[in-house]
């Protein structure tokens, strides 16, 4: 391990070296456990004498940053509690105040895994087909592939010719390779339409209950985020703001309800969207999981005039962490989104992109999301009927024909579902309760994932379930 320590004239050298050791320890450059060079050897790096070293080393040994192990050498100590104790010199640099308002609605991680994980947002990684995966990537690094010397903003075009191809097969989305920008993950589409589309303060419109990372890049680009309330047909058109510059809507499976878009509620927004020359912002997150009924067309489909972005992503049929998504948009944006997909991050990771490119072409994409449609609709049967026998006099599941979670509404309105959420956590089994993702007026409810928690397990984490419901929700047995 290299440590760089800068001796300015020759006073109190000694003095020097412990104090710039201590800073290092302190400020987590040197690690805990971390071995140190011998004195002799850091004597002889700095140019100064090996007592010089070896007094600096006692004094941070006395002081416990330190530990001398006989004949294994010097070791960084743990000093997390040293650290904490350390005042900030002067007043700290401070981020913008829409910016510390915003790292305040950061979720912490959560440090466990739940027995019974109902989480929603990801897949299974067990059905994750790593060993095609890692070849088609090591297929990539092994640089036989010329790089270009200007690799395009909008991504690695074979990718983006097979994602023009694989949603117009499977959703019928009008889209070449040229309409198709690669992203790193839906969010950054958002992010990206955001900048061209939207002026300070604009209004822009959101479901509600709906998807709050959307909400929170609008707010962060100094857009005005107007919520509009969601009924069982989808976003409640009459209720948009009149001067809406965009609209985001989640059709094929409402996040967080589940529900399903009507094609009259269809055709009323994209009129709307002709009428007031507003965005209509689709996201299509979890749409390739479709388990029965007839899928409706995406708005994207059924717009002539060119007003939809449609934004897919690869987080739930592959996996969150690979940051691959990508927006369909017209003609008129496409330079603009280019421009700021160059401004923000380049081209994103060109041998990734190429790897998922021909995990599409050679047909391993169609066969794994074969294996996850089977998987998923067998734990989407029991997760329903669990709840319908174990919380049917309690709890109405919401119509939901596609995606990786359904959403239940409490009977009763008023029903303290977050202390029902904590009860359930105590006992092993995490879902999401529905009220956090409403502005306007919440309705008492569960979400339930089921993309991390395997078949066998649904029936128990539900039976758990419901033995915390709240008291009167508590199954009579006979
Ligand atoms: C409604 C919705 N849209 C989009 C995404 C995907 O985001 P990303 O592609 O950035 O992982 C999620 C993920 O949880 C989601 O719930």
């Amino acid at each position: 391990m290299e440590v760089h320590v800068s001796l300015k004239g020759s006073a109190q050298l000694a003095d020097s070296v412990y104090r710039q050791l201590k800073e290092a320890v302190l400020d987590g450059r040197l690690r805990a456990g971390e071995p140190l060079p011998s004195t002799r050897e850091l004597a002889r790096r700095l140019s100064v004498s090996r007592n010089t070293v070896m007094s600096a080393f006692q004094r941070l040994i006395a002081e416990g940053f330190l530990t001398s192990r006989v004949g294994a050498g010097t070791f960084v100590n743990e000093t997390r509690e040293l650290r904490g104790r350390r005042a900030p010199a002067g007043r700290a640099l401070q981020p913008r105040p829409l910016w510390a308002a915003l790292s305040r609605t950061e979720e912490p991680p959560s440090p466990d895994r739940p027995e019974y994980d109902f989480r929603l947002g990801a897949p299974d990684p067990s059905l994750f087909p790593w060993d095609e995966w890692r070849g088609l990537v090591a297929h990539e690094l092994r640089g036989r592939m010329p790089l270009p010397t200007h690799p395009p903003p909008e991504g690695d075009g074979r990718l983006r010719t097979a994602i023009a191809r694989h949603i117009g097969l499977s959703r019928a989305v009008l889209a070449s390779a040229e309409d198709v920008l690669i992203t790193s993950g839906a969010q950054q589409a958002f992010d990206l339409i955001g900048r061209v589309l939207v002026e300070p303060r604009a209004p822009v419109a959101v479901e509600d209950p709906g998807y709050p990372a959307f909400g929170r890049a609008m707010r962060a680009l100094g857009a005005r985020v107007v919520p509009v309330p969601v009924d069982g047909e989808g976003l409640d058109v009459s209720r948009l703001p009149a001067r809406a510059r965009a609209v985001y809507v989640t059709p094929s499976h409402q996040f967080p309800l589940g529900t399903r878009m009507s094609l009259a509620r269809r055709m009323a927004l994209l009129a709307w969207s002709a009428q007031r020359g507003a965005a209509i912002i689709e996201d299509d997150y979890d749409s390739e999981f479709r388990f029965d009924g007839r899928p409706l067309e995406p708005l994207q489909s059924l717009d002539p005039s060119g007003r939809v972005l449609y934004v897919g992503t690869f987080s739930k049929v592959m996996l969150p962490t690979l940051r691959v998504g990508f927006v369909v948009a017209p003609p008129s944006l496409m330079p603009s989104l280019r421009a700021a997909k160059r401004l923000t991050d380049s081209h994103g990771v060109l041998e990734l992109q190429r790897a998922l490119a021909s995990f599409l072409d050679e047909g391993l994409f169609a066969r794994h999301l074969r294996r996850m449609l089977r998987a998923y609709h067998e734990r989407r049967d029991r997760l329903l009927s669990a709840l319908q026998t174990e919380l049917g006099h309690a709890v109405v599941a919401l119509p939901s024909s596609a995606g990786l979670h359904v959403s239940v509404r409490c009977i009763d309105p008023d029903v303290d579902e977050e202390a029902w959420v904590r009860g359930a956590r105590e006992a092993g089994v995490a879902v999401q309760p529905l009220r956090p993702y409403y502005r306007l007026r919440p309705h008492a409810g569960l979400a339930l994932g089921y993309g991390l928690i395997p078949a066998a397990k649904i029936a128990e984490g539900i039976a758990r379930l419901a033995a915390v419901s709240p008291g009167r929700f508590r199954p009579r047995r006979h």
